[in-house]
Protein backbone atom coordinates (compact mmCIF):
# COMPACT_ATOMS: atom_id res chain seq x y z
CA UNK A 1 0.00 0.00 0.00
CA UNK A 2 1.50 3.49 -0.78
CA UNK A 3 1.57 6.47 1.94
CA UNK A 4 -1.30 8.77 2.27
CA UNK A 5 -2.03 12.07 3.99
CA UNK A 6 -5.14 12.26 4.90
CA UNK A 7 -6.12 15.72 6.30
CA UNK A 8 -8.32 16.10 9.57
CA UNK A 9 -10.43 19.00 8.40
CA UNK A 10 -9.87 21.03 11.76
CA UNK A 11 -6.69 23.37 11.31
CA UNK A 12 -4.40 21.10 12.46
CA UNK A 13 -3.80 17.19 12.28
CA UNK A 14 -3.60 14.72 9.56
CA UNK A 15 -3.24 10.78 9.65
CA UNK A 16 -1.32 8.89 7.32
CA UNK A 17 -2.00 5.54 6.10
CA UNK A 18 0.07 3.01 4.59
CA UNK A 19 2.76 3.13 6.33
CA UNK A 20 4.33 0.18 8.97
CA UNK A 21 6.52 2.34 11.45
CA UNK A 22 8.40 -1.23 13.31
CA UNK A 23 10.27 -1.16 9.65
CA UNK A 24 12.93 0.77 8.32
CA UNK A 25 11.29 3.75 6.23
CA UNK A 26 13.06 4.72 2.89
CA UNK A 27 13.83 8.14 2.25
CA UNK A 28 11.03 8.86 -0.19
CA UNK A 29 8.45 7.97 2.22
CA UNK A 30 10.01 9.39 5.31
CA UNK A 31 10.42 12.79 3.34
CA UNK A 32 6.37 12.78 2.66
CA UNK A 33 6.28 12.21 6.58
CA UNK A 34 7.97 15.15 7.28
CA UNK A 35 6.29 17.05 4.82
CA UNK A 36 2.66 16.36 6.43
CA UNK A 37 4.16 17.06 10.00
CA UNK A 38 5.52 20.53 8.63
CA UNK A 39 2.25 21.28 6.98
CA UNK A 40 -0.34 19.78 9.36
CA UNK A 41 1.34 20.51 12.62
CA UNK A 42 -0.26 16.83 14.44
CA UNK A 43 -0.05 13.67 12.94
CA UNK A 44 -1.04 10.19 13.69
CA UNK A 45 -0.77 6.58 12.18
CA UNK A 46 -3.43 3.84 13.37
CA UNK A 47 -3.13 0.58 14.13
CA UNK A 48 0.99 0.21 14.93
CA UNK A 49 2.96 -2.07 16.75
CA UNK A 50 6.20 -0.56 18.00
CA UNK A 51 9.13 -1.53 20.38
CA UNK A 52 10.99 0.98 22.32
CA UNK A 53 13.81 0.96 20.20
CA UNK A 54 11.68 0.94 17.22
CA UNK A 55 10.50 4.51 18.43
CA UNK A 56 13.10 5.91 19.41
CA UNK A 57 14.62 4.96 15.68
CA UNK A 58 11.53 6.76 14.35
CA UNK A 59 11.67 9.64 16.66
CA UNK A 60 15.76 9.83 16.06
CA UNK A 61 14.82 10.40 12.12
CA UNK A 62 13.57 13.89 13.06
CA UNK A 63 16.71 15.29 15.16
CA UNK A 64 18.47 13.89 18.05
CA UNK A 65 16.27 12.54 21.04
CA UNK A 66 15.96 14.59 24.52
CA UNK A 67 15.92 13.27 27.84
CA UNK A 68 14.29 15.94 29.88
CA UNK A 69 13.15 15.86 33.82
CA UNK A 70 10.56 13.41 32.94
CA UNK A 71 13.00 10.53 31.70
CA UNK A 72 15.05 10.98 34.61
CA UNK A 73 12.38 9.41 36.88
CA UNK A 74 9.72 7.96 34.73
CA UNK A 75 11.70 5.46 31.70
CA UNK A 76 11.09 2.00 30.25
CA UNK A 77 13.62 0.21 31.21
CA UNK A 78 16.77 -0.24 29.55
CA UNK A 79 15.09 2.85 27.19
CA UNK A 80 16.43 6.01 29.13
CA UNK A 81 14.72 7.61 25.67
CA UNK A 82 11.68 6.69 26.05
CA UNK A 83 9.08 8.31 29.24
CA UNK A 84 6.16 6.68 30.47
CA UNK A 85 3.06 8.44 30.20
CA UNK A 86 0.43 6.62 32.40
CA UNK A 87 -1.84 6.24 35.52
CA UNK A 88 -1.05 2.81 36.59
CA UNK A 89 0.77 1.95 39.60
CA UNK A 90 2.25 -1.39 40.21
CA UNK A 91 2.90 -2.54 43.55
CA UNK A 92 1.91 1.44 45.01
CA UNK A 93 4.24 2.89 42.92
CA UNK A 94 3.49 4.91 40.10
CA UNK A 95 4.59 3.85 36.35
CA UNK A 96 5.01 6.99 34.79
CA UNK A 97 4.05 10.21 34.45
CA UNK A 98 0.44 10.67 35.30
CA UNK A 99 -1.53 13.76 34.71
CA UNK A 100 0.67 15.14 32.72
CA UNK A 101 -0.65 18.36 30.53
CA UNK A 102 -3.80 18.71 32.34
CA UNK A 103 -3.56 22.33 31.05
CA UNK A 104 -2.90 24.34 27.64
CA UNK A 105 0.55 24.14 26.90
CA UNK A 106 4.03 23.39 24.81
CA UNK A 107 6.12 20.93 25.72
CA UNK A 108 9.68 22.38 27.50
CA UNK A 109 9.12 26.15 26.67
CA UNK A 110 10.88 27.35 29.45
CA UNK A 111 13.96 25.53 28.01
CA UNK A 112 16.55 27.85 25.94
CA UNK A 113 15.89 25.01 23.22
CA UNK A 114 12.24 23.63 23.49
CA UNK A 115 11.88 20.23 21.34
CA UNK A 116 10.83 20.29 17.99
CA UNK A 117 8.20 17.98 18.65
CA UNK A 118 6.99 15.40 20.99
CA UNK A 119 5.81 12.10 20.36
CA UNK A 120 2.95 9.47 21.83
CA UNK A 121 2.51 5.69 21.43
CA UNK A 122 -0.59 4.63 22.71
CA UNK A 123 -0.36 0.95 24.38
CA UNK A 124 -3.33 1.34 26.94
CA UNK A 125 -6.52 3.53 26.21
CA UNK A 126 -9.37 4.47 28.95
CA UNK A 127 -12.63 3.25 27.39
CA UNK A 128 -15.98 3.52 29.47
CA UNK A 129 -19.42 2.15 28.13
CA UNK A 130 -17.86 1.50 24.73
CA UNK A 131 -16.39 5.41 24.96
CA UNK A 132 -12.64 6.02 24.67
CA UNK A 133 -11.80 8.37 27.18
CA UNK A 134 -8.73 10.56 27.91
CA UNK A 135 -8.56 12.29 24.42
CA UNK A 136 -5.46 15.40 23.72
CA UNK A 137 -6.58 18.32 22.28
CA UNK A 138 -4.72 20.34 19.87
CA UNK A 139 -4.59 23.94 19.02
CA UNK A 140 -3.29 25.77 16.21
CA UNK A 141 -0.77 28.64 17.29
CA UNK A 142 -0.48 29.62 13.50
CA UNK A 143 -3.91 29.56 12.71
CA UNK A 144 -4.51 31.50 15.94
CA UNK A 145 -2.46 34.17 14.82
CA UNK A 146 -3.35 34.30 11.36
CA UNK A 147 -6.89 35.41 13.02
CA UNK A 148 -5.51 38.31 14.87
CA UNK A 149 -6.23 42.13 14.73
CA UNK A 150 -3.47 43.83 12.80
CA UNK A 151 -3.41 45.90 15.30
CA UNK A 152 -2.49 43.58 18.05
CA UNK A 153 -0.05 41.68 15.61
CA UNK A 154 1.72 45.09 15.44
CA UNK A 155 1.16 45.40 19.19
CA UNK A 156 3.17 42.11 19.94
CA UNK A 157 5.98 41.88 17.06
CA UNK A 158 9.29 41.40 18.07
CA UNK A 159 8.36 41.40 21.97
CA UNK A 160 9.61 38.54 23.96
CA UNK A 161 8.32 37.03 26.88
CA UNK A 162 9.79 35.42 30.36
CA UNK A 163 9.11 31.45 30.83
CA UNK A 164 9.55 30.48 33.95
CA UNK A 165 10.22 26.93 34.57
CA UNK A 166 8.64 26.93 38.08
CA UNK A 167 5.45 29.02 36.77
CA UNK A 168 3.31 25.89 36.69
CA UNK A 169 2.04 23.71 38.74
CA UNK A 170 2.93 19.89 37.78
CA UNK A 171 2.50 16.98 38.08
CA UNK A 172 4.92 16.26 39.98
CA UNK A 173 6.60 18.39 42.71
CA UNK A 174 10.17 19.73 41.55
CA UNK A 175 13.16 19.76 43.59
CA UNK A 176 15.39 22.92 44.01
CA UNK A 177 18.11 21.41 42.23
CA UNK A 178 15.73 20.68 38.76
CA UNK A 179 14.66 24.91 39.67
CA UNK A 180 17.93 25.61 39.90
CA UNK A 181 18.90 23.96 36.26
CA UNK A 182 16.44 25.32 34.71
CA UNK A 183 16.54 29.29 35.31
CA UNK A 184 13.84 31.47 33.65
CA UNK A 185 14.62 32.16 29.40
CA UNK A 186 12.91 34.84 27.14
CA UNK A 187 11.70 33.54 23.95
CA UNK A 188 9.51 35.45 21.51
CA UNK A 189 5.84 35.72 21.48
CA UNK A 190 5.37 35.29 17.72
CA UNK A 191 7.76 32.91 16.55
CA UNK A 192 8.65 31.75 13.35
CA UNK A 193 8.71 28.27 12.44
CA UNK A 194 12.38 27.49 11.36
CA UNK A 195 11.04 25.06 8.26
CA UNK A 196 7.52 26.25 7.08
CA UNK A 197 8.56 30.44 7.83
CA UNK A 198 4.62 30.66 9.62
CA UNK A 199 4.28 32.73 12.28
CA UNK A 200 3.18 31.17 15.18
CA UNK A 201 1.85 32.84 18.99
CA UNK A 202 4.14 31.37 21.33
CA UNK A 203 1.98 32.67 25.12
CA UNK A 204 0.51 30.61 27.49
CA UNK A 205 -0.81 30.91 30.95
CA UNK A 206 1.69 30.23 34.02
CA UNK A 207 4.90 29.32 31.89
CA UNK A 208 4.91 32.86 30.58
CA UNK A 209 5.29 35.13 33.88
CA UNK A 210 5.87 38.42 31.69
CA UNK A 211 6.28 40.46 28.76
CA UNK A 212 9.85 42.50 27.61
CA UNK A 213 8.37 46.14 27.94
CA UNK A 214 5.26 45.86 29.51
CA UNK A 215 4.70 46.67 33.14
CA UNK A 216 3.22 43.22 34.99
CA UNK A 217 -0.35 44.09 34.59
CA UNK A 218 -0.64 45.06 31.23
CA UNK A 219 1.23 41.78 30.47
CA UNK A 220 -0.46 39.80 32.71
CA UNK A 221 -4.04 40.70 30.76
CA UNK A 222 -1.88 40.42 27.52
CA UNK A 223 -0.75 37.12 28.38
CA UNK A 224 -4.22 35.78 29.40
CA UNK A 225 -6.41 37.56 26.36
CA UNK A 226 -3.88 35.50 23.83
CA UNK A 227 -3.75 32.67 25.56
CA UNK A 228 -7.23 32.16 25.52
CA UNK A 229 -7.34 33.15 21.81
CA UNK A 230 -5.12 30.61 20.51
CA UNK A 231 -7.44 27.53 22.37
CA UNK A 232 -10.43 29.01 20.67
CA UNK A 233 -12.81 26.16 19.49
CA UNK A 234 -12.00 27.41 15.47
CA UNK A 235 -8.28 26.37 16.27
CA UNK A 236 -8.53 23.23 17.93
CA UNK A 237 -8.13 19.44 17.00
CA UNK A 238 -9.48 16.86 19.43
CA UNK A 239 -7.91 13.15 19.28
CA UNK A 240 -9.87 10.68 20.21
CA UNK A 241 -7.07 7.68 21.20
CA UNK A 242 -7.08 4.36 19.74
CA UNK A 243 -4.38 1.18 20.92
CA UNK A 244 -1.72 1.17 18.33
CA UNK A 245 -1.35 5.61 17.69
CA UNK A 246 1.44 6.70 16.95
CA UNK A 247 0.99 10.89 17.02
CA UNK A 248 3.23 13.48 17.02
CA UNK A 249 3.03 16.94 17.26
CA UNK A 250 4.89 20.42 16.70
CA UNK A 251 5.32 22.54 19.67
CA UNK A 252 6.13 25.41 17.95
CA UNK A 253 2.84 24.86 15.51
CA UNK A 254 0.38 24.24 17.89
CA UNK A 255 -0.33 23.48 21.85
CA UNK A 256 -1.87 20.56 23.82
CA UNK A 257 -3.61 19.49 26.83
CA UNK A 258 -4.36 16.18 28.25
CA UNK A 259 -8.15 15.50 28.63
CA UNK A 260 -8.38 14.43 32.21
CA UNK A 261 -12.01 12.39 32.55
CA UNK A 262 -10.96 9.38 33.23
CA UNK A 263 -9.57 7.71 36.50
CA UNK A 264 -8.31 3.73 38.05
CA UNK A 265 -9.22 1.02 37.86
CA UNK A 266 -9.57 2.60 33.77
CA UNK A 267 -5.98 2.58 32.77
CA UNK A 268 -4.15 4.40 30.56
CA UNK A 269 -0.60 4.16 29.71
CA UNK A 270 1.40 5.98 26.25
CA UNK A 271 5.09 5.99 25.52
CA UNK A 272 6.61 9.04 24.87
CA UNK A 273 9.37 10.54 23.30
CA UNK A 274 10.84 13.89 22.19
CA UNK A 275 12.83 15.37 19.86
CA UNK A 276 15.59 18.13 20.09
CA UNK A 277 14.82 21.77 19.01
CA UNK A 278 16.17 24.98 18.29
CA UNK A 279 16.38 28.41 19.43
CA UNK A 280 13.03 30.26 19.01
CA UNK A 281 12.78 33.16 16.73
C1 LIG B 1 2.86 15.25 27.00
C2 LIG B 1 1.45 15.57 27.16
C3 LIG B 1 -0.78 14.73 26.81
C4 LIG B 1 -1.52 13.44 26.93
O1 LIG B 1 3.19 14.05 27.03
O2 LIG B 1 3.65 16.18 26.81
O3 LIG B 1 1.10 16.72 27.31
O4 LIG B 1 -2.70 13.42 26.49
N1 LIG B 1 0.58 14.54 27.07
O5 LIG B 1 -0.99 12.49 27.49
MN1 LIG C 1 2.83 18.07 26.89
Amino acid sequence: MSIQVIPTGAPVGAEIRGVDLSQPLGDNVFATIERAYDEYGVIFFRDQAIAPQQQVAFTSRFGALEVNIFSERWSVAGCPEIVVVSNISEDGKPIGVKRAGENWHSDMCYTARPPRGTMLYAIEIPVLHGMPLGDTEFASAAAAYDALPEALRKKIERRKATFDFAGRKRAFPLTPEEIGRNPPVQHPIVRTHPRTGRKCLYVMRDDCTGIEGLEQDEADILIAALADHIVKPAHIYRHQWRPGDVLMWDNCTVQHRAIQDYDLPLRRLMHRTTMGGAVPV
